[in-house]
């Protein structure tokens, strides 16, 4: 039996992302939670004839504790989106204090969850996580991921003229680094089936991968960022986890995790200076179970781009970890 969790269930993101989990064969039993209108979503998405059990809950009555209670993966897309004009670490005030919430409430419900973060700035939310669940001596890294699968999805989008796939998910693309601008870091070199990008393209495809998000916050003009794209993200990523979860071999996904609590990521959290990175990651039973380091194969340009994309992550991993110690 497997219990899914929502928190932010009502918003852009949180919707769509929950009917494909209330869709998914997978799941058994869902919870949906935000601090509104859950009970018409709820109501909405629990007509549909498939095999999980839904509930929606509000901060009222305990909602979190009920929503949270047995769950096994938390998936949290709660928080404020990006507006034209905004950079996702502008988000961080808000959203730093929703994730500090959300995450201390796993701690006291179901510290042993999966937790899937795609609240923005990743960068740092999933250093702020990482640091309330260590403060409360339950932290375990193979189950905290950051979600960038948006950005894998992207690439796989984007490269479609090059890979030459009717099906653009059958190319892999490992996308590494962090989750905003240039921390988003696609190593094309590494694609299976492998790539031919034209020079002359090459620059522009990295460019509309790092900011393609972007692409999707203009043309929506003030109403919010990516949705439906994200859930589609969101969901297969929790799809893996469960999948694994429950036993299916060799699935493999780039995430952003905590480098030296999971196997052979020590080694590069020492390459790059950074503790927090999205790579590659094997996913088992005990969730992240270990790190696959493909930054050595990287071209010189890719060396490059690592190089700029560790240095912004630097300082939004620090922002994290600080809004927890100063934390009242
Ligand atoms: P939205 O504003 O449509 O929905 C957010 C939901 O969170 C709302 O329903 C709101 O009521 C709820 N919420 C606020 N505080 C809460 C709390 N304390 N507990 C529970 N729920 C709470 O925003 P949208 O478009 O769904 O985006 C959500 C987040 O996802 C944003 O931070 C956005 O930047 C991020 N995002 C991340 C991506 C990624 O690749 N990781 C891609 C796109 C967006």
């Amino acid at each position: 039996m497997v219990k899914a969790a929502v928190l932010g269930a009502s918003g852009g993101i949180g919707q769509p992302l929950s009917l494909l989990l209330k869709i998914s064969p997978l799941i058994d039993e869902l919870a949906l939670y935000d601090v509104v209108n859950t009970p018409g979503v709820a109501a909405d998405l629990s007509h549909i004839s498939s095999v999980a059990n839904l509930k929606g809950y509000l901060p009222k009555d305990d909602g979190l504790e009920h929503a949270l209670t047995g769950a096994d993966i938390v998936v949290i897309p709660a928080g404020i989106p990006r507006k034209p004009g905004m950079t996702r670490d502008d988000l961080f005030k808000v959203n730093a204090g929703i994730v500090q919430t959300l995450i201390n409430g796993i701690v006291k419900f179901c510290p042993e969850a999966f937790i899937l973060i795609i609240s923005n700035p990743v960068n740092s939310t999933v250093p702020i996580a990482a640091e309330i669940l260590q403060d409360a001596g339950v932290f375990n890294p193979r189950h905290l991921f950051g979600v960038t699968t948006l950005d894998v999805v992207r690439a796989e989008t984007f490269v479609q003229e090059y890979s030459g796939e009717r099906d653009p998910s059958k190319a892999k693309i490992p996308v590494v680094g962090g989750h905003s601008g240039e921390t988003i870091v696609p190593l094309f070199s590494q694609a299976n089936p492998a790539l031919d990008i034209p020079a002359d393209k090459y620059d522009a495809l990295v460019h509309r991968v790092q900011f393609g998000g972007d692409e999707v916050v203009a043309a929506k003009d003030g109403t919010g960022s990516a949705t439906l794209s994200m859930a589609f993200a969101g969901f297969r990523f929790a799809e893996s986890v469960i999948k694994a979860f429950k036993g299916e071999m060799g699935i493999v996904e780039p995430t952003f995790i905590y480098l030296p609590g999971v196997p052979h990521g020590a080694a590069i959290a020492k390459a790059t200076g950074v503790d927090f990175f999205s790579v590659p990651v094997e996913l088992g039973a005990d969730g992240a179970s270990m790190a696959i380091d493909i930054l050595g194969s990287a071209t010189k340009k890719e060396k490059e781009l690592l190089d700029i994309s560790i240095k912004g992550l630097k300082g939004n991993i620090e922002k994290g970890i600080e809004f927890v110690k100063n934390a009242p």
